[in-house]
């Protein structure tokens, strides 16, 4: 049994600890806001937060997390989430949107830390996170945008 934070909840899962979190979340809790790309941490779709920092899920371990605070698309919350959310329906970033909880996850982690980010920063934080629709201008105008909402 392994016991963990996720969005500020206490869970136990009893599973195999080798079980990838991605597949904790979506076969074992119903969590399936996270999504699986590519399985080998090459793109981002599968991106939570584990205690604040930006990880793939299909790289992360259960046996790994025990005692972690994981947060996952459908418990983010704060100044830099909201404003992301905010900003990305206001210019309509997503397209068919399977990569966009990545996508919100990685640009909401990067607000958090570097609140008025250069393009360069936008680029070295996002530069995982691979979309096949090409949504990235987009991306980066609304991660501008939500830098000014967060700093309005
Ligand atoms: S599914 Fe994890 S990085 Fe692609
Ligand atoms: S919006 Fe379709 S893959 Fe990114």
């Amino acid at each position: 049994m392994v016991k963990f934070n996720l969005n500020g909840e206490e869970r136990e899962v009893d599973a195999d600890p080798n079980t990838p979190l991605l597949w904790v979340l979506r076969d074992h809790l119903d969590m399936t806001g996270t999504k699986f790309g590519c399985g080998i941490a090459m793109c981002g779709a599968c991106t939570v937060h584990w205690d604040g920092v930006p990880t793939r899920s299909c790289q992360m371990f259960l046996g790994d997390i025990e005692g972690a605070s994981i947060t996952t698309i459908e418990g983010v919350s704060g100044a830099a989430a909201e404003a992301v959310q905010a900003a990305w329906k206001e210019l309509q970033v997503p397209q068919c949107g399977y990569c966009q909880s990545g996508q919100i996850m990685s640009a909401a982690a990067l607000l958090n830390e570097t609140p008025t980010p250069t393009d360069d920063d936008i680029d070295a934080a996002m530069d995982g996170n691979v979309c096949r629709c090409v949504t990235y201008v987009r991306i980066r105008k609304a991660i501008h945008r939500a830098s000014e909402i967060m700093n309005a």
